[in-house]
């Protein structure tokens, strides 16, 4: 099938890309030792997520168990849950879950932490755990190293849970490189406290967990990371780009739509609203535009109705009709993705296979 054969709106990935992009980090992290862990909320495919593994992935990570149980039903064995896991429900299904394969998570409270031993207790399972560090983003993790090394204190007495290291999510490097590295700086400053607290207390760290997509290239700066989790880099998108942290040429998935309305003048509209196309704002610049038009650079994807792509093609020299088709590069992948039941990987014009978004909607 080709691709202007699709059905629209049709979200492709160009393989020969996505490609690319896999080996391009399964190398960089062989050549500074780190062990690979992708966060495969990017893309929610058990067989890409197995295309990580096949090249140079040591395990995966996810943020829900409802995403780890689809990637587990898959065959995945090695499964970090980067995320805090609280509430009795959620705790014996995390048992189970580690029965049937390697499971960590990530968590920054004795009440997570003791909360997730009566389940693996009660379970006879055992759990790895990281302790997650704030490194300045602000959502989860503890911001001092005393509070870090008195919870992994308290977590190596607790018989169902196995104490493995530290993680981190730099959720705020999503700027420039120069201000990475100077926000690279004060992270830096944090680990070397932390990493020797630990040694002093006598407590080993196999694991220091760090890195996203913007950092990705730049894992090798932080101060004792032996792991990263990017997640966006399998295809990148327009904030990647804006960053610097990816080339347009990196950008491995569009968005596939067809022009059904030209009746007002300056605007062409698309098949694909916000429930196609993800809402978040675009990070540089003066900050306009959901997305970018591959075909016409000089067309702003103003806004979105629930069905309905707004362009304004005022600026643009092409005059558009009813039926012509685009592609857009969303502003953030892995929220459009999650929109999708299905996502196709194409090789030139052609449409070489069709993926099921498995783990679409598991927000539990
Ligand atoms: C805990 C955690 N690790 C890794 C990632 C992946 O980072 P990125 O989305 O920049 O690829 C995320 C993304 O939200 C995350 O929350």
């Amino acid at each position: 099938m080709l691709i202007s054969e699709l059905e629209t709106p049709a979200v492709i990935v160009d393989l020969n890309v996505m490609e690319r992009n896999l080996s391009r980090m399964a190398e960089y992290c062989r050549q500074h030792q780190l062990l690979l862990r992708p966060h495969t909320k990017s893309h929610k495919i058990p067989e890409l997520a197995k295309r990580q593994i096949a090249s140079g992935a040591t395990g995966i990570t996810v943020a829900k168990l409802g995403e780890a149980e689809v990637m587990l039903n898959a065959g995945i064995t090695d499964i970090l849950i980067a995320y805090p896991i609280v509430g009795e429900e959620k705790t014996t299904h995390l048992a189970k879950l580690a029965e049937q394969a390697s499971i960590s998570v990530a968590l920054d409270s004795e009440e997570a932490a003791r909360g997730i031993n009566s389940a693996a207790t009660r379970q006879g399972a055992r759990i790895g755990v990281l302790i997650e560090m704030n490194v300045g983003f602000g959502r989860c993790g503890l911001g001092n190293e005393n509070d870090l090394l008195t919870l992994a204190q308290t977590i190596t007495t607790l018989p169902g849970l196995e104490f493995r290291g530290l993680m981190f999510f730099p959720g705020h490097f999503g700027v420039g490189p120069e201000q990475r590295a100077t926000l690279r700086m004060q992270v830096n400053g944090f680990l070397e406290r932390s990493l020797e607290i630990f040694e002093r207390a006598g407590l080993p760290l196999s694991i220091v967990s760090g890195g996203s997509t913007p950092t990705a290239y730049e894992s090798g700066l932080f101060h004792g990371v032996n792991e990263v989790r990017p997640g966006m880099y399998i295809f990148n998108d327009r904030n990647t780009v804006a960053i610097d942290a990816a080339s347009l040429e990196d950008c491995a998935l569009s968005v596939v739509v067809t022009v059904v309305s030209t009746a007002v003048s300056g605007r062409a509209i698309v098949d694909g609203g916000s429930k196609t196309f993800s809402y978040d704002r675009y990070q540089a610049g003066d900050g306009r535009g959901y997305g970018l038009v591959k075909e016409d650079t000089a067309v702003e994807v103003e806004r979105f109705s629930e069905e309905h792509g707004h362009l304004n093609v005022e600026r643009s020299e092409r005059r558009y009709r009813v039926g012509d088709r685009l592609s857009i590069i969303p502003n953030h992948v892995c929220t459009t993705v999650n929109m999708h039941d299905e996502i196709y990987g194409v090789r030139g014009d052609q449409v070489e296979t069709v993926w099921r978004v498995e783990a679409r909607g598991k927000v539990r």
